[in-house]
């Protein structure tokens, strides 16, 4: 049986990445967490899921760039993705959420800073717009990098969103230093295969971590934005947000596109704010894998799939 670690490896391989890619089967799998290939198939997405009450976050889909013109290519990509909202007038209801690794993160020389000069005009277009950006956590070996930009992004527009991983060892102290006026923060587990002396191994040490910077979160001044599917830690986000008198602007869920889709409609018509993640475009090999690591009915679910072609 494939266990997590392998698959969550296989993420990151070319040769696998052209065999999953090559099955025909694969594409009905991942339409189940994939809005779409094309911009128009997202936006019609975007029109259904506003429609039914949920805000989204836009992931155009792609990671590790290996030079500046693939780079540039994704920010042109999500720069007309903001074109193609700016009609639908959803102002807020519709962000969009970046990897910096698709924004030259990880080029050779300067890289930090392509990424920073790429990533702002979609930061700009964002802000006239009326709605804003959210850059995703990716490895830990780049978080430092990641809230460096964040930092200079924020100069200007404040509003530009942080993602903490609670999996990592330094995110209670991160998530202390983020929860300040004005600082939207999405706290997920962390999708990627993490070295014991930076991350918690055990889901129960994960669980409890996020709990932890959970609280901190919402007992702080910021904007936290649950990202999580697990009904405890929505249930626990609900009593802290009780318990400190927030009214439903000032935080919010996240739940990814195709995950406990019922539960998403539930709370956002219990009154709270709930931004699905959607991801589209040509290039889901990686995020396809990192789903199938996370839970084994989803990896059945796909390898049912194969079986019965
Ligand atoms: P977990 O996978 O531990 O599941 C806990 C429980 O949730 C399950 O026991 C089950 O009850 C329920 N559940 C989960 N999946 C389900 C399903 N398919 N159907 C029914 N029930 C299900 N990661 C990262 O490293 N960087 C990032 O930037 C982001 N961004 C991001 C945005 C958003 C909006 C979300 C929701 C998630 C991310 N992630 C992420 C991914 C995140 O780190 C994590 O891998 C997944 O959210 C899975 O973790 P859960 O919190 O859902 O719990």
């Amino acid at each position: 049986m494939l266990t997590s670690k392998a698959l969550l490896a296989a993420a990151r391989r070319p040769g696998l990445r052209r065999v999953v890619t090559g099955t025909p089967v694969t594409r009905r799998v991942v339409d189940r967490f994939v809005a779409g290939e094309t911009l128009p198939e997202v936006l019609d997405v975007v029109t259904t899921l506003t429609g039914q009450g949920l805000a989204v976050t836009l992931d155009h889909l792609g990671e590790d760039v290996t030079d500046r013109r693939e780079a540039q290519r994704t920010r042109d990509a999500y720069l007309a993705a903001l074109d193609g909202l700016a009609p639908l007038q959803l102002g807020r209801r519709a962000e969009v959420s970046v990897k910096l690794s698709a924004f030259g993160q990880a080029l050779p020389v300067g890289g930090d800073d392509v990424a920073l000069q790429l990533v702002r005009p979609v930061v700009e277009a964002a802000s006239a717009l009326g709605t804003t950006v959210t850059l995703d956590m990716e490895e830990s070996r780049t978080v430092d990098s990641t809230l460096g930009v964040l930092a200079e992004l924020r100069r200007d527009h404040p509003g530009t969103g942080a993602v903490l991983q609670a999996m990592l060892h330094r995110t209670e102290d991160d998530a202390r230093t983020l929860a300040t006026p004005g600082s939207r923060v999405r706290l997920v587990k962390g999708a990627y295969r993490e070295p014991a002396g930076v991350a918690h191994q055990e889901k129960a040490a994960v669980d409890a971590a996020y709990a932890r910077c959970l609280q901190t979160l919402v007992r702080g001044d910021g904007y936290p934005m649950a990202g999580t599917h697990d009904p405890a830690l929505i249930a626990r986000f609900l009593e802290l947000v009780t318990e400190t008198g927030r009214t439903p602007d000032s935080y919010e869920f996240q739940l990814l596109y195709g995950i406990r889709p019922d539960e998403q409609t539930r709370l956002a018509a219990a009154g709270h704010t709930v931004r699905a993640y959607v991801p589209y475009g040509a290039d889901w090999y990686g995020y396809f894998m990192r789903r199938l690591a996370e839970r084994p009915a989803n990896l059945q679910f796909f390898l049912r799939s194969l079986a019965t072609r």
